[in-house]
């Protein structure tokens, strides 16, 4: 039988999601800043997070997956939905549910500098450190992990748990 264990209580995540915003409303003061949120696992975080920024803000998606089989990504990422925005001169934070590997994230970093962005920073709501392959860097975190198969507040398992208010490591 699937088990889960509690990894993020609603408050802890309101909490954390409050600190990020906070840092990036001090931090992109007087910028024009985009928000681009990675469907689909940043849905939740990302409408959470603009809710709490003090500052004005342009938000966006991008689609992206990545070829391969279970749940190990293969390394190549194929482009399913672009932005629609003009970026040229923006700066630009990506929104993530979770980072794991990096492989993702690397490959949207380079295609969103190739667009035009000014800079281009990640915010994420989990960082699981223990399979990254890339050197990617996370700017804003609100939490991290080493290891585990993560569910709830956007993050799924077979499209499944998206829709939980808290975040759970699940064991099949
Ligand atoms: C997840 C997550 C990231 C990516 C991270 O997306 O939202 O986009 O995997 O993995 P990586 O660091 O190993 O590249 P997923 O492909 O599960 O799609 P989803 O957002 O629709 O759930």
């Amino acid at each position: 039988m699937s088990e889960f264990i509690p990894v993020l209580t609603k408050e802890e995540i309101a909490t954390r999601v409050k600190d990020v915003a906070q840092s990036i409303s001090t931090d992109y003061k007087d910028r024009d800043l985009i928000l681009i949120g990675i469907l689909k696992g940043a849905f939740i975080f990302l409408s959470d997070l603009i809710r709490h920024l003090s500052i004005p803000v342009k938000v966006d998606f991008m689609c992206v997956s990545s070829y391969g089989s279970g749940t190990s990504s293969s390394g190549r990422v194929k482009l399913v939905k672009d932005v629609d925005l003009e970026l040229k001169n923006m700066d630009v934070i990506i929104v993530e549910d979770i980072v794991d590997t990096g492989v993702t994230l690397s490959y949207l970093v380079d295609h969103l500098k190739s667009s035009g962005a000014a800079s281009v920073r990640i915010c994420a709501l989990i960082d699981k450190k223990e399979r990254r392959k890339t050197t990617v860097v996370v700017d804003y975190v609100c939490h991290s992990v080493q290891k585990g198969f993560l569910v709830g507040y956007g993050l799924d398992y077979a499209e499944f748990y998206r829709n939980l208010p808290e975040v759970y490591h699940l064991k099949l």
